[in-house]
């Protein structure tokens, strides 16, 4: 439906990309706003008191208040760029624990889908200061064990956990977390990777309680290299920054400094401008088709349009995840009784068709389902039923 909006399907008219779990297409839109801010409007931010700079600047403060809209946040100064998911979580728990609201012998809560980004920061941590891991459990199809999180939760000074799966498609459910958050006396810190979900859907992070969403850009379509993560006011002013320099600080003398105020105290240096223009043209091209509900809405007839031909597959082929299309992106992960996963991309890749093999940054995941890769297909907006056709009519042939 939207997919004449999008140049790559033009100039690759037999392209039938799966795999914008991984990165997403642009739309002209997007193309355009960057070619029109190089052209008209570039200069560094927050630095010069001339038009070009202070326009310069409008757009990226509007970036911001463009997603702090999409996650219901009090304000935008909430609202951290980075350069992608990777980078904020790196921040996200560097600072956390030079902030003291992180020590030794508490627990970060993880479960075993997460994304290798929201693993190893919290593994050097343990390693370096004595932070303790642990795991919420999956069932035997790859979801969520939610009696395992409540088990696990009242012992947690944070959870770190996904809002939807890069491998099994699961969109976490938020009112279920939240009630188990709400009957704790104690809440631990609650930090929601957006990465996957934000792409698809807004999420209310007032309302839901989350303390910080961390999002990256390319997945949404706009540029790589910016993204971004939604802090409470509160915890964002107690932390302090792991990196400073430029643009982040009020003054320095000889002696010390004193960090600006927020967010720009956690943005050093000059930032990726033109990505955080990307970006506000990506939500500005969201909100010009109707929004995130438009999307939903045409992806989840797409879904269930997949899973339909999906159960008429092999039972040689296993798709990982539930097999219902409640709570779920398009995002299915298939294991083969006989063939290795990157044998059977290559081979879709002979055909035009684009997806992803190996482990998708999500080895314990499939070692708790004892799988040794998978081969993923993901749907964006720009898909259509005939792309589904092409992929099973190949796996079949397979
Ligand atoms: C769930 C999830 N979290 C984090 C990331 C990391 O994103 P980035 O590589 O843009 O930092 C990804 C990327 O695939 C992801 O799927």
């Amino acid at each position: 439906m939207y997919r004449s909006d999008f140049p790559i399907f033009s100039t690759h008219p037999n392209l039938v990309y799966l795999d914008s779990a991984s990165s997403s297409h642009k739309p002209q839109i997007v193309i355009d706003a960057l070619s029109h801010f190089f052209a008209s409007d570039y200069a560094n931010i927050h630095r010069g008191s001339y038009d070009l700079s202070m326009e310069s600047s409008l757009l990226y403060e509007k970036s911001k208040k463009a997603i702090a809209k999409k996650l219901y946040a009090s304000s935008d100064s909430e609202i951290v760029f980075t350069y992608n998911a990777t980078y904020a979580f790196n921040l996200i728990a560097q600072s956390l624990v030079k902030s003291g609201l992180l020590n030794r012998g508490d627990t970060v809560l993880l479960s075993k889908v997460e994304h290798h980004a929201n693993i190893v920061p919290w593994q050097i941590i343990a390693a370096e200061y004595g932070i303790i891991i642990d795991w919420v459990d999956l069932h035997d199809d790859g979801t969520l064990d939610y009696d395992s999180l409540a088990e696990k939760l009242p012992y947690a000074k944070i959870l770190s956990i996904t809002g939807a799966s890069n491998v099994t498609g699961e969109i976490l459910d938020l009112n279920r977390v939240k009630e188990i958050l709400d009957s704790l006396e104690q809440k631990p810190l609650y930090i929601l990777d957006g990465s996957q979900r934000f792409p698809h859907m807004e999420t209310d992070v007032v309302g839901y309680g989350i303390d910080f969403f961390v999002a990256t850009g390319h997945k949404v379509m706009s540029d790589t290299g910016i993204g971004f993560y939604y802090g409470r006011k509160d915890i964002l002013q107690k932390m302090d920054p792991i990196f400073c320099g430029g643009g982040a600080i009020n003054s320095v003398t000889t002696s010390g400094y004193e960090p600006a105020g927020l967010p720009f105290r956690h943005e050093p240096g000059t930032p990726h401008i033109a990505g955080a223009v990307s970006l506000l043209a990506a939500l500005e091209y969201i909100d010009l088709i109707w929004g995130f509900a438009t999307i939903e809405k045409y992806e989840k007839e797409l879904i269930e349009y997949a899973l339909k031909l999906f159960a008429t597959l092999p039972s040689s082929i296993r798709l990982l995840g539930s097999l219902s299309s409640e709570n779920r992106l398009g995002v299915f992960s298939f294991v083969f009784d006989s063939h290795h996963p990157n044998d059977v991309a290559e081979i879709l890749a002979d055909d035009g068709i684009c997806v992803r093999s190996g482990y998708h940054c999500t080895e314990p995941l499939h070692t708790a389902l004892d799988v040794p890769a998978s081969l993923r297909a993901s749907l964006y907006l720009y898909n259509t039923k005939e792309d589904i056709d092409k992929l099973v009519d190949k796996l079949r042939s397979i």
